[in-house]
C-alpha cells in the first residue's frame, strides 16, 4: 500500500546548498576551488565573543532552555542596537529571538497569514521565501523585477501585479537583497510602506543584510510603519552563521501569537548562541573590519568580472553578492556553472534558485571569501574562455 505523502513538502532543494556540499567533497578530494557560491562569511565571530562562550560553558555546563522569545538581556541589547544604528526606540517586548532568521520566517508567516493567503516577493529573490510559503499552504506571487528597478519591487509593479492577478495579503521586501545586493532607497521604502498601508497588505521586511552596506547605510521599514514584521539575523553582519540565531521585530498585534507559537514550535532559541550574541555587540569594531574586507572584495570582483567580459552586473550596494546576466553566453546557467567549476575551479550559483523563469540566464557570485581567493577567482575567470 502506498502511504500518503504531503504535497506541501514538494519544494525544490536549495541549489546553492547542493553545490556547497559538492564543492566540500571536491575540496576534501584535493581540488583547488575558489568558492563564490555560498552566501556566508568566511570569518567567524570575534575571538572575544568566543572566549565569552567558553567562559559561559564553564560557569554553567547545563545550558538549559531560555524564555521562548529569548533571554531578556539579549532582547534589551537588540533594542539598544536599534537606537544606536537607526536612532529608533523599540520596546524590547517587541523583539523575539529566533533560530536563525529562517526560524523567524516560520513564526512570522504563521502569525500573519492563513493558508491560501497570497504573499508577493521579488523575482529574482531568496528562494526559501517561495518554498517556505508553499510548505505553509500560502501562495507566492512573484513580481518580476530587473535592473531598471535594481531588482526591487516598486508600487507601480505591485499595482500591475494586483491588477493582473488579484489582491495580495502580504509583501516580502529584502534590502540589501539576495541575490542582487541591491538596496531600496529610504524614499522607495517609504513609498512601499504607504502602498502596503493603502492596500491593507502586511509588510514583511527581511533586513538580514543590514550592516553590510557600501554606499550608505540601509534604512529599516520600522522608520515608516509600525505594522511590519522585520526579520534580522546574527548570520551575516555578525558572522555567527552556524550558531543559528536571528530575531524578529514584531508589530504589537503579533507579539502574543508569536510568543505562543515560539513556545510550542521551538521551546527556546539556542542558549549558548544567545550568550555569544549578547557579547558580540561589544565588538562591532571587528565586524566593521569584516565589512571593509567585503567592500574591497566587491571592488576587485567587479573590475575582474568586467575585464573577463561579464557585463550586466547588478549594482552591488550591500550584502555580498553580484547578480550577473550571462544571457549573451548561455540560457543554461546550471550547465554554465558546472563547466566553470570543472574547467576553471570557480564555484558560483546558477540563477535558477532565485528566478525559476529567467534564472537560466543569470548567475550569483558571492564575495564574502578571503580577498586572496577573490583575486585568484578573478585570474581564473579571465583565463577561462567561458
Ligand atoms: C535574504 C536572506 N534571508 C534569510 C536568510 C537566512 O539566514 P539565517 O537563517 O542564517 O538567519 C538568508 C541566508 O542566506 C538570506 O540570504
Amino acid at each position: 500500500m502506498t502511504l500518503k505523502r504531503a504535497r506541501r513538502s514538494e519544494v525544490p532543494p536549495f541549489r546553492a546548498l547542493s553545490i556547497l556540499s559538492e564543492v566540500n567533497q571536491r575540496i576534501a578530494a584535493g581540488q583547488s576551488i575558489m568558492r563564490l557560491e555560498a552566501g556566508q562569511p568566511s570569518v567567524g565571530a570575534p575571538e572575544a565573543a568566543l572566549d565569552y562562550a567558553r567562559e559561559r560553558i564553564t560557569r554553567d555546563p547545563r545550558q538549559g532552555y531560555t524564555e521562548a522569545l529569548g533571554m531578556g538581556p539579549l532582547r534589551v541589547r537588540i533594542a539598544e542596537f536599534y537606537q544606536t544604528r537607526y536612532g529608533l526606540s523599540i520596546d524590547p517586548a517587541r523583539i523575539a529571538v529566533t533560530v536563525g532568521s529562517s526560524g523567524g520566517f516560520l513564526l512570522g508567516f504563521l502569525s500573519a497569514f492563513d493558508a491560501g493567503d497570497r504573499v508577493a516577493m521579488a523575482a529574482p529573490g531568496y528562494p526559501a521565501y517561495r518554498n517556505y510559503l508553499k510548505a505553509l499552504g500560502l501562495q507566492a506571487v512573484e513580481i518580476e523585477t530587473g535592473p531598471q528597478t535594481d531588482y526591487q519591487p516598486t508600487p507601480e509593479l505591485l499595482d500591475r501585479a494586483v491588477a493582473q492577478n488579484g489582491k495580495i495579503d502580504g509583501l516580502i521586501l529584502c534590502s540589501p537583497s539576495n541575490p542582487a545586493g541591491t538596496m531600496i532607497s529610504p524614499e522607495g521604502l517609504k513609498a512601499l510602506c504607504a502602498w502596503c498601508d493603502a492596500n491593507g497588505v502586511r509588510l514583511v521586511s527581511d533586513e538580514v543584510y543590514h550592516g553590510l552596506t557600501y554606499e550608505g547605510p540601509a534604512e529599516t521599514v520600522l522608520r515608516f510603519t509600525q505594522d511590519a514584521i522585520v526579520f534580522n539575523s546574527f548570520s551575516k553582519y555578525f558572522a555567527m552563521t552556524g550558531w543559528r540565531l536571528g530575531w524578529l521585530v514584531l508589530p504589537e498585534d503579533l507579539c502574543a501569537p508569536v510568543k505562543a507559537l515560539a513556545e510550542n514550535l521551538f521551546v527556546s532559541p539556542p542558549t549558548l548562541a544567545q550568550h555569544v550574541a549578547w557579547k558580540i555587540f561589544d565588538h562591532t569594531d571587528v565586524l566593521d573590519g569584516y565589512v571593509a574586507t567585503y567592500r574591497k572584495n566587491r571592488d576587485i570582483l567587479r573590475t575582474g568580472l568586467e575585464e573577463a567580459g561579464f557585463s550586466g552586473l547588478s549594482r552591488a550596494q550591500g550584502a555580498f553578492y553580484f547578480y550577473a546576466d550571462i544571457g549573451d553566453r548561455t540560457d543554461d546557467s546550471a550547465a554554465f556553472c558546472a563547466r566553470l567549476l570543472d574547467e576553471a575551479g570557480v564555484s558560483v550559483t546558477p540563477g535558477l534558485d532565485f528566478d525559476t523563469r529567467r534564472g537560466g540566464q543569470t548567475i550569483r557570485l558571492c564575495y564574502a571569501g578571503p580577498t586572496t581567493d577573490i583575486e585568484e577567482a578573478v585570474r581564473r575567470l579571465k583565463a577561462w574562455g567561458g
